[in-house]
């Protein structure tokens, strides 16, 4: 149901005229368009047939190799072999969810949590336990509240500029993290799409470097590249790899071997270093004229997230605001976002809240749509119109 009714408010988006807060997607002006000719003609040289045949499932071994050696600069240490490339990380989402979830299993994940997450898990039938979150993540004594009360298959967190909230879970929270899931031999999957997307602020350690004996790390190329190249990788405790590997093989046999030899000669000849720096200039002024204009217009009484990096900002409302019902108002003036209810694994949960994306429009564009936001939200709990606060 959340992701037919998500699918609907995209499926408007692309109506002219429309400004669009709703997806998660880079912006097309990140993509190397003419790079990528170049990468073409370099593959063909390279590899010539091999480029185009079909690979091992585990993945291409250059490409394999290249990210062995970026995870270590992560302090995640890995071999080549190690690594199992996937189609997007969403199947390595869906491969774990094959290979870890019985009907009925318990799965605990933050509340909210990634609706892709959900969809992946859902088709094998887990019993979510939900993880209370505040500003810096999930909350350390509702895990461990979580994993005292039973053990559960996986604990699933997107620990840095969550996907729908834009929070990152504090360096001293990754440490009891990883101290919780050792304690319980639990098995947490880190799904990090977004830390590459830093703005501001310093790194935050992985929580597979800090336990990597419990986690499953898996990230992608989808926000730093491309996501139509649907390359996500996964680092996985044997035997879960083992079996990724097998669940992996039955489903698509491998991933494209033309974009992981793309990627793996991006990766190589350093264009993603050149380029990200490129990507966070492009995205910053986005993210400050969003913060900056919900600053200004927004009606006291909302509270909003502030990312530093990342995709999205998270605002919430009073209670009483229906986000669902005031999003049809916002679309008839022409501006998408998508309702936070539909990120909650319990229904009825997260009715005033919101999730903004700033990466598909230009920063004065952002600022109209929040404002335009701002009077819909004003509107509803009966606040004087946008303005300047005093
Ligand atoms: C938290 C999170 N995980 C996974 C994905 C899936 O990315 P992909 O399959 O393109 O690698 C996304 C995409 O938005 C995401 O936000």
């Amino acid at each position: 149901m959340g992701a037919s009714a998500i699918r609907e408010i995209l499926k408007v988006v692309s109506q002219p005229g429309m400004i669009s807060l709703a997806g998660g997607i880079p912006a097309p002006e990140s993509f190397p368009l003419e790079l990528f000719r170049i990468l073409t003609d370099a593959v063909l040289s390279k590899y010539g047939a091999a480029a185009l045949q079909y690979d091992r499932t585990e993945g291409f071994a250059p490409l394999q190799s290249v990210l062995a050696s970026r995870l270590a600069d992560r302090l995640i240490p890995a071999t080549p072999d190690q690594v199992l490339i996937t189609s997007g990380s969403q199947g390595a989402l869906d491969a774990l969810g094959k290979v870890l979830i019985a009907p009925g299993d318990p799965v605990a994940v933050e509340s909210p949590t990634y609706l892709g997450a959900l969809q992946a898990f859902n088709s094998y039938e887990p019993h979510y336990r939900t993880i209370e979150t505040d500003d810096d993540g999930v909350i350390p004594e509702s895990l461990e509240e979580v994993l005292t009360a039973g053990a559960v298959k996986l604990v699933y967190l997107v620990p840095t500029f969550q996907n729908p909230t834009g929070r990152s879970l504090s360096r001293e929270r990754r440490h009891a993290v990883a101290e919780i899931i050792r304690r319980h031999d639990a098995l947490l999957v880190e799904d990090d799409p977004y830390s590459d997307l830093r703005y501001r602020g310093s790194p935050l350690p992985s929580i597979k470097s800090l336990a990597p004996d419990h986690v499953v790390y898996t990230s992608t190329l989808s926000k730093v590249l491309a996501p139509g190249l649907r390359i996500g990788y996964v680092l996985a405790p044997e035997p879960i790899s083992r079996w990724l590997v097998i669940a992996k093989q039955g489903v698509d046999l491998h991933s494209s071997t033309w974009s992981q030899a793309l990627a793996a000669e991006y990766l190589s000849g350093g264009h993603l270093d050149r380029h990200l720096p490129r990507i966070l200039d492009f995205y910053r002024p986005r993210q400050e004229a969003m913060l900056s204009a919900l600053a200004e217009h927004f009606p006291p009484g909302f509270t909003w997230s502030r990312p530093e990096g990342g995709v999205f900002v998270w605002a919430q409302g009073p209670e009483g605001v229906d986000t669902d019902v005031l999003a049809h108002e916002c679309l008839r003036r022409g501006v998408a976002y998508v309702p936070g209810r539909y990120f909650y694994p319990c229904p009825g949960a997260g009715l005033a809240t919101m999730r903004l994306n700033y990466t598909m429009a230009d920063p004065e564009t952002i600022r109209r749509a929040v404002r335009i936001v701002a009077e819909v939200m004003g509107g509803a709990v009966g606040a004087p119109g946008p303005g300047p606060r005093p």
